[in-house]
């Protein structure tokens, strides 16, 4: 497959490593421009390319990119890529320690359905709840025991069927997480967040998770990860 990834930081980087070693085109961007990835790049294997030009290299964009950012991204980046595109979000609302106040987010919006709002594009929500370093070292063929399972959340059965094969091909047991206004089971701090979980206990703890909770689960996260710095 064409997979465009805008973004080339920890995530994107890893994602364009991998997807490219096993057989895809990959495209890549950053806000400074392909001619800043050129070394990175070609060592991945991907092709460094503007924003615009990832948004429209093929059958599959993953925006892996601060969620603050979203905001930043040309208006109507998608308006001429066809329908049939899959957008993937594999972004975490992180207020205090790095996007902060996004009004509707802290008015009870979930974080992708807002991302999806920003870009006029229904998205899929994935790789969100795996931290960088196991999704860089912890991929393992299907059928391997303790296989990490990843949550995948959208409405179009066609583009997360498409998604679900994809953590698969990247080592990952792909469990669906539901519709997108499910995907905040999958949010910051969640019981299925970033645990490395193996498919049974995915779902128990996307079930578990208590919607109330959300601004309370990111919360806890963010302090987490500030005590760890
Ligand atoms: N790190 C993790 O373990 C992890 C795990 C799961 C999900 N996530 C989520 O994944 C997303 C990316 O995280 P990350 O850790 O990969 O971030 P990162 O290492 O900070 O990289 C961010 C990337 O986004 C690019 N970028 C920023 N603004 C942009 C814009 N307006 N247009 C195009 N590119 C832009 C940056 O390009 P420049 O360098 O040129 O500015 C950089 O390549 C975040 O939402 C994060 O919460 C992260």
């Amino acid at each position: 497959m064409k997979i465009g990834i805008i973004g080339a930081g920890s995530m994107g980087g890893i994602l364009a490593r991998h997807l490219a070693e096993i057989g895809h085109h990959v495209s890549i961007a950053n806000s400074r421009g392909p001619e800043s990835l050129t070394g990175s790049a070609a060592e991945i294997g991907a092709t460094p390319v503007s924003v615009v030009d990832a948004a429209r290299a093929g059958d599959i964009v993953i925006l892996a990119i601060p969620t603050k950012a979203v905001a930043d991204l040309p208006r109507g980046l998608f308006a001429n890529v066809p329908s049939r595109v899959v957008v993937i979000d594999i972004g975490n609302y992180h207020p205090e320690l790095r996007d902060g106040r996004i009004d509707a987010i802290d008015r009870g919006m979930l974080d992708s359905p807002w991302v999806a709002r920003e870009i006029g594009r229904p998205v899929i929500k994935a790789f969100n709840s795996i931290f960088s370093e196991s999704l860089r070292t912890k991929g393992v063929p299907r059928g391997t025991r303790g296989r990490i399972a990843l949550p995948v959340a959208g409405d179009s059965p066609d583009a997360k069927a498409a998604v679900l094969r994809l953590v698969d091909d990247l080592g990952f047991d792909p469990v669906d997480g539901g519709s997108l206004d499910d995907s905040w089971r999958q949010q910051t701090g969640t019981p299925a967040y970033c645990r490395d979980l193996e498919a049974a206990a995915l779902r128990r703890a996307l079930a578990e998770a208590d919607r109330s909770r959300i601004a309370e689960y990111r919360a806890e996260q963010e302090a987490r990860i500030r005590r760890s710095l």
